[in-house]
């Protein structure tokens, strides 16, 4: 089946992208610079949300609670990051993307990340409504989204990418969580917003 973050789950017929296919990925080139905040990134103000709620959980500690998090952590098959977004009701008009900013260190003014190994990332769905909370753990996940994970995405800094495209009236009134994790990769970063955007926003589109 199609690619499917939690977004997704009744887009089928709107999104036409080969299964498992990254829908996009431009490079964060030094045209992409905001004039406003002098940082790479798309995001338009008032028509996005960063997560209001960032956890991990751990497979070899799987009854872990790391309550909440500021950082996005991952390392190779052990700690997975949990990211929710709440959708407003008032966005069930809209398309949402969930798209992951990953800027190159020399185009952060004050924030750092380390990022080390092959950039394979894995993005998987739970059910809308379904959201990590401070129980959270690798054995107590929120509910599985209908759909199976994606195939790898290969991420790398200085690129921005689109990880999914669906309607908001899926998880609009409520909250949409996905865990992303890697097989080959340590990367830490503070999921930033007030600095220059780094790590996964969803974004709000009307035709
Ligand atoms: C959402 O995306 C679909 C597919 O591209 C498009 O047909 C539809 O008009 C979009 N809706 C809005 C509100 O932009």
């Amino acid at each position: 089946m199609m690619k499917a973050f939690t977004l997704v789950t009744l887009a089928a017929a709107v999104v036409s992208a080969a299964p498992g296919q990254l829908l996009s990925k431009r490079a964060l080139t030094p045209q992409d610079i905001d004039p406003r905040t002098g940082c790479p990134g798309y995001l338009t103000p008032g028509e996005f949300e960063f997560p209001h709620y960032i956890t991990q959980i751990s497979k070899s500690q799987p009854d872990k609670a790391f309550g909440p998090q500021y950082f996005g952590v991952f390392t190779p098959n052990d700690i997975s990051s949990l990211f929710t977004f709440d959708i407003p009701a008032s966005r069930a008009g809209a398309n949402c993307t969930l798209e992951f900013l990953f800027p190159a260190q020399s185009q952060l003014k004050t924030s750092s990340y380390s990022y080390s190994g092959g950039g394979s990332f894995f993005f998987t769905g739970y059910a809308p409504g379904s959201c990590p909370d401070g129980q959270t753990t690798y054995n107590n996940q929120p509910k599985p989204g209908p759909f199976p994970p994606f195939p790898p995405v290969h991420m790398e800094p200085g690129n921005a990418y689109v990880i999914d495209i669906g309607p908001c009236f899926v998880g609009a009134g409520t909250c949409v969580a996905g865990m992303t994790s890697t097989t080959d990769t340590s990367f830490s970063f503070f999921q930033d917003y007030d600095e220059c955007p780094i790590g996964l926003y969803t974004t709000y589109s009307y035709l």
